[in-house]
């Protein structure tokens, strides 16, 4: 169970939608879900439209962090992660800002999406 709050210039305030645990649905989906206008064109981790920017609202360890390959790939094509990023991921569980809406999956913790 998680409460992901969206924020956007595109939105007159910031909007919370309840995910409960065991969908392994998207932030896309999420989103769509609670009617949030985040952009996207394929849903298919490869255009990169859905890039948003995701912070985790604990103090505790982030579990949402696993980037796909594809993120990683579009991310850094879009100039949205760094090599640097990269390797923290995937050596240190240090999640990057940046990620794709569409590839990320929304666990039980509560985070802050913009874009
Ligand atoms: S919608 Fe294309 S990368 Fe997410």
């Amino acid at each position: 169970m998680a409460n992901v709050t969206f924020s956007s210039p595109k939105m007159k305030k910031d909007i919370t939608v309840y995910a409960t645990a065991g969908d392994s649905q998207t932030l896309l989906a999420t989103a769509k879900s609670g009617n949030i206008p985040v952009n996207f064109e394929c849903e298919n981790g490869e255009c990169g439209s859905c890039a948003v920017e995701v912070s985790v609202l604990s103090d505790k360890q982030p579990m949402g962090m696993h980037l796909t390959e594809k993120e990683k790939t579009v991310l850094k094509l879009a100039g949205k992660i760094t090599r640097e990023q990269i390797e923290e991921a995937e050596l240190k569980d240090i999640p990057p800002p940046w990620r794709l809406a569409c590839q990320y999956i929304v666990r039980a913790e509560d985070i802050l999406v913009k874009f």
